[in-house]
């Protein structure tokens, strides 16, 4: 098992053993997995290229170092514990044992279809344990799984499943969240339909609905199930191969699938879960994230399943069948750990206590927060009438890019501070630079938040674009990697994260590019160009706001238009991407060069209507006050 600190002074010392020989430190971390082969070197490294090679020429299966490893003394200990979307439904509870047999089944499943070491699956399902199974059969052949978020459109799934090129799809018929229910076979049919890669389709069967298979393409998972039995050896990895692509959202252009490995993401992920969260033995651990994204991925199943872990995973929303649903778990499954979003806390927060005040909170030992920056109200809230004063919360900085946590408190070693991130894990060296670049010493600073050394957790590069990671992320200032968002060391040192510095916004935790929600609305036939910016919501942290151009204002009136808008962000991109705000503008303000002039829109978006500095280099002012007085309108 990787090592846990249980003192403050153990941090500092660890910490400091990691900065002054940092390839000593993580070796000694890799050497408590196993290793089919050690590796020659801990660390190759070079960020102008950008190359990062850890444990170069090691040989392991991540599976192995999830159930081999821990078989002989956990093997009936309870792995996953998943919670349905119906309370009335029966619960499941997997063991370490049952699970491994059925990842062993479902790989061999893979086989037969004839997947092989590298191919790329896609994986688009809800919240159900068979998730899971699939993304470590693929791991334990060496396929690399690619899972998109099961609240995606048809033509997003598509786009990814095009620009990995995987040739299986595995999905089901449909899934449960609160009253709805979602078509996911229709969503995939769609999507399938798009791009010729997929070969086979493996469905799931979760609703029971009604769904058409298409001969010779799609089989069903119980029946292909059957067929197989339950023994396999894992196939040998190479610490460098890649374990998944996962795609997010940058500031510019089309989603980039983010590649992972194999070593580097499982040192790192375990040791991060087990240190932050200070799990500990016999605990139940929740995560409430979809495994869609990168939190998911990390610290609902490969993080606490390396770690030996109870992880429980729940299919539904916090809001049905009432808004005390997630505290209804965590009195039911007797929660030790608990990990959501600023945006949960947010909306339950102003739901009222009543959802809480019926509940036993006395299992909760640490609270966890990811995915956005945590207004002081909204953790105080937690702290106080979650964490009844007595859990420490740790608000955890990292991106799908750095595969684990960076910046957090270890809970109740590292003092925390609301809204602050508060020190940088071990092995991880953050850097403020100001917008020319020069690196911001001492404490009582503010600037855009690099990383110079490299860690186990990052991603290697972009699927099929090495260029453009290398862009994205190591251009901007030499040697040192980029995160995109912008941070206050304060006084004592601590870490504060005031939100992203480019066209990136973060809506309810889900990482959007503006450029992206743009080119979806410019879809419309009515569009002729549009603008999207950011505006503080107090729910979802930042609303999307659209200003649209239209070529023809005839057709269905300016409601109409905002209506078939809001569906079209729906069908290219998913329910989450559409505008709070949509307001049929006349003009955008542009300078003479062309480009739009954000900043205003912005200002616009929160609310303020004059004082937005100098204009003189618009091409057309009047543009502006006719804006104003359309967003007076809407506001
Ligand atoms: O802006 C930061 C914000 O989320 C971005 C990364 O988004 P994504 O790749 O989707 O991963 C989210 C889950 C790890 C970051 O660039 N962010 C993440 N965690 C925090 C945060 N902002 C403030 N505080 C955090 N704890």
């Amino acid at each position: 098992m990787v090592p846990k600190i249980s003192t403050l002074s153990g941090y500092i010392f660890e910490y400091q053993k990691s900065f002054a020989n940092p390839t000593g430190f993580w070796a000694n971390i890799a050497d408590t997995f196993f290793w089919r082969k050690k590796y020659d070197q801990v660390l190759e490294w070079d960020f102008k290229k950008p190359e990062i090679k850890w444990f170069a020429n090691g040989k392991l299966n991540i599976t192995e170092n999830i159930f081999e490893r821990h078989m002989f003394h956990r093997g009936d200990q309870t792995a996953i514990i998943w919670e349905p979307n119906d309370p009335k439904e029966q619960f499941v509870k997997l063991t370490y044992n049952e699970l491994f047999s059925k990842v062993k089944q479902f790989s061999n499943v893979l086989l037969k279809q004839g997947v092989q070491k590298g191919d790329r699956i896609a994986i688009y399902m809800p919240m159900v344990p068979e998730l899971v199974i699939a993304m470590l059969a693929c791991a334990r052949i060496g396929a690399i799984h690619s899972i998109v978020f099961a609240g995606f459109s048809s033509q997003s799934l598509g786009d990814r499943i095009a620009d990995a090129g995987a040739k299986i799809l595995i999905t089901a018929d449909g899934g449960f969240r609160g009253t709805k229910t979602t078509p996911i076979k229709q969503i995939s049919d769609e999507a399938m339909d798009q791009c010729q890669c997929v070969e086979k389709a493996i469905v799931l069967k979760r609703t029971g609905d009604d769904i058409p298979m298409k001969a010779g393409r799609d089989y069903w998972w119980h029946e292909l199930m059957q067929e197989v039995n339950d023994t396999n050896e894992a196939e040998i990895m190479d610490a460098e191969d890649p374990l998944f692509i996962l795609y997010t959202s940058g500031s510019t252009g089309k989603p980039k699938g983010l590649v992972h490995t194999t070593a580097g993401y499982m040192i790192y992920t375990a040791y991060t879960f087990r240190n932050v969260f200070q799990y500990g033995d016999g605990d139940t651990y929740f995560c409430s994230a979809d495994i869609g994204w990168i939190t998911g991925h990390s610290y609902l199943v490969y993080g606490p399943l390396l770690s030996g872990a109870t992880t429980l995973m729940f299919e539904g929303i916090p809001t049905w069948p009432d808004a005390g649903r997630f505290w209804e778990i965590v009195d039911k499954y007797k929660v030790n750990q608990f990990y959501t979003a600023p945006t949960a806390i947010r909306s339950l927060m102003a739901l009222g206590m009543e959802w809480v005040e019926n509940k036993n909170l006395a299992s909760l030992k640490v609270l966890g927060t990811v995915g956005e920056p945590i207004n002081e109200e909204a953790w105080h809230w937690y702290h106080d009438h979650i964490g009844k004063n007595r859990c420490p919360i740790v608000d955890t900085w990292w991106q799908t890019e750095t595969g684990g946590i960076m910046i957090s408190p270890l809970a109740g070693i590292i003092p925390t501070k609301p809204s602050y991130a508060t020190l940088p894990f071990m092995g991880i060296q953050p850097l403020i630079v100001d917008p020319e670049g020069k690196e911001m010493h001492g404490n009582s600073v503010e600037g855009n938040l690099c990383i110079k050394f490299p860690w186990p957790g990052m991603a290697r590069t972009i699927w099929g674009d090495h260029e453009r990671f290398r862009q994205t992320y190591f251009s901007t200032y030499p040697d040192l990697y980029f995160t995109g968002d912008g941070v206050k060391r304060d006084e004592d040192g601590y870490y504060r994260i005031l939100g992203r510095v480019d066209d990136v916004i973060n809506v309810s935790g889900h990482r959007m590019g503006t450029a992206e929600i743009e080119n979806a609305i410019n879809e419309h036939p009515l569009v002729n160009e549009s603008a999207v910016v950011g505006f503080p919501h107090p729910i979802k942290g930042q609303g999307i706001y659209a200003f649209v151009v239209c070529t023809d204002y005839s057709t269905g009136g300016e409601e109409g238009i905002r209506h078939s808008v809001l569906m079209t962000v729906n069908k290219i991109i998913g329910p989450f991407a559409r505008p709070d705000k949509v307001l049929i503008v006349k003009g955008l303000p542009k300078t003479r060069s062309g480009k739009i002039m954000r900043r205003i829109l912005r200002k616009i978006a929160e609310g303020q209507m004059d004082n937005f500095g100098d204009t003189t280099t618009l091409l057309d002012p009047e543009v502006v006050s006719e804006i104003v007085e359309g967003a007076k309108k809407i506001s």
